[in-house]
């Protein structure tokens, strides 16, 4: 580490070299930044959307609709692009756009946030999972092709955190059977593979521009296709009037157009957000990439957090700083260790809870909740997650330590203190693992603030209180 690790010099309760777990005094907070951040300029065009009661998206007949899809479109390459209200809307729209409906299996990730999932089943289709790469928790494209059936119609890989999927493997495997694929670049606007951007490989892409996203309105999305075909079918099934206004619409589909249909619609404001916020992603995008090659610098000397092996062919935006937490060199669980970061003042956490086929609302079999619109479809296609074994993704999420990393400009002094929390915890590890094996020793304090301790001794384990 670039800093000194703390000492051993005897400990009292607010003692800054005292992990605040344990009473210490904490590090100190590391802020976030506001986010999103949206220009001046930005802000004054809502208020005008707003003042002359333009604020609907109905096509691309609205200014801000047809700017947002050209400026998206040049970012693609020239792709076809479809704003939408939610990045799951984007997705499912996706499929809708290839015609992948009910029974069709799409195979998706085990380790992912759950749209990528549920936008198969609210299409009536079968999601199946693949295992991921346990070091890097992305999908792993020899256990997609493991997983083809003669009713496989498609591969939805996710490029978690920013992190792009080895799309060369994907699209081999999915033009040697045949298959569709729909990247979902929720977390990774910005992000490469080979140079070329996510987004642009598979049949019909996926992004969410909910405000949280490196390219982030208030709520929107979009879907990015190279086929026209493709638009023209997402729009007829969630676009007022199927767009059929647009120059190349096609008679074929003129008899469908009605209003049954899913409201998918961008906002004008929106449109004109996302208008504007695309001029700085590529800036903020090489922000947040300087601040983890600061990271990484500083935490060279780590020694019970590993950078995950990623390959070298991407390049990736960072939606999330995402670390393998060492928990048998560091002899304490993962949550112990979250535990204390938290009381110094880092908001990192565990992403996912567990692999996505382990969640009670897909087991149709034992479930007793409200209902869902998958679970007959689920029967009919007699699939059983529970006997689905993703023993990497249960690996690389059960060590998985993550944060939002929402560090759009260059920030030093924040990634210094980043790593001045970890390599504090690192450096009293001991007293940790102490903790883990007597918490009787701690009952006092306060977990969230690490306030209130009260000084024991191991002495004093298994003595009567006086
Ligand atoms: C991987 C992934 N897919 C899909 C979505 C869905 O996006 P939205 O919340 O905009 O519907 C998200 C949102 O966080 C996501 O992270």
């Amino acid at each position: 580490m670039a800093k000194n690790r703390p000492g051993n010099s005897p400990r009292s309760a607010g003692d800054a070299k005292q992990l605040a777990l344990l009473g210490g005094k904490p590090v100190g907070t590391v802020e976030q930044p506001v986010y999103p951040y949206f220009t001046k300029r930005a802000c004054q065009r809502v208020m005008k959307i707003m003042a002359e009661g333009r604020v609907l998206g109905f096509s691309r007949d609205v200014p801000e609709v047809r700017e947002a899809e050209a400026a998206l479109s040049r970012h693609h390459g020239g792709r076809h692009v479809l704003t939408t209200s939610s990045g799951h809307s984007s997705l499912q729209m996706a499929l809708a756009g290839l015609e992948i409906a009910a029974g069709d299996e799409v195979i998706t990730t085990p380790y992912s946030w759950g749209a990528s999932t549920s936008c198969i089943l609210h299409q009536n289709a079968i999601p199946v999972f693949a295992d991921v790469n346990r070091n890097t928790g992305l999908i792993d494209p020899k256990q997609v092709e493991a997983r083809i059936t003669s009713r496989t119609r498609a591969i939805l890989p996710v490029h978690m955190y920013g992190h792009p999927v080895d799309m060369s493997a994907i699209m081999r495997i999915a033009a040697r059977h045949g298959l569709a694929v729909v990247e979902d670049c929720s977390q990774a606007h910005g992000t490469t593979w080979k140079g070329v951007g996510v987004g642009n490989f598979g049949h019909a892409n996926g992004f969410s521009c909910m405000g949280g996203k490196q390219l982030g309105a208030t709520e929107a999305g979009y879907m990015v296709t190279p086929d026209q075909d493709v638009y023209w079918r997402a729009c007829l099934q969630c676009q007022h009037n199927a767009r059929s206004t647009e120059p190349g619409f096609s008679d074929a589909l003129r008899p469908y157009i009605d209003s049954l249909l899913y409201t998918h619609r961008i906002t004008a404001v929106d449109a004109a957000l996302l208008a504007e916020q695309l001029k700085k992603l590529p800036r903020e995008i090489d922000a947040r990439r300087q601040n983890i090659a600061t990271l990484r610098l500083l935490l060279a000397d780590s020694k019970y957090l590993a950078w995950p092996k990623y390959s070298k062919h991407g390049n990736p935006s960072y939606y999330m700083w995402s670390m393998l937490f060492r928990a048998k060199q560091a002899g304490v669980r993962r949550d112990t260790f979250l535990k204390a970061l938290q009381a110094e003042g880092l908001a990192a956490g565990s992403y996912s809870p567990s692999p996505i086929p382990s969640w009670p609302r897909l087991h149709w079999q034992t479930y007793k909740g409200p209902r869902t619109v998958w679970h007959e479809n689920l029967r009919r296609a007699r699939v059983d997650y529970r006997k689905d074994a993703v023993p990497n993704a249960e690996y690389a999420i059960n060590h998985g330590i993550q944060l939002i990393f929402r560090f759009y400009k260059p920030a030093p002094k924040v990634m210094q203190r980043i790593a001045d929390i970890i390599c504090k915890v690192e450096s009293n590890i001991d007293s940790l693992r102490q903790y883990e094996r007597h918490p009787q020793l701690y009952a006092n304090v306060n977990l969230h603030t690490g306030t209130a301790y009260a000084p024991a001794s191991l002495a004093n384990v298994g003595k009567r209180p006086k």
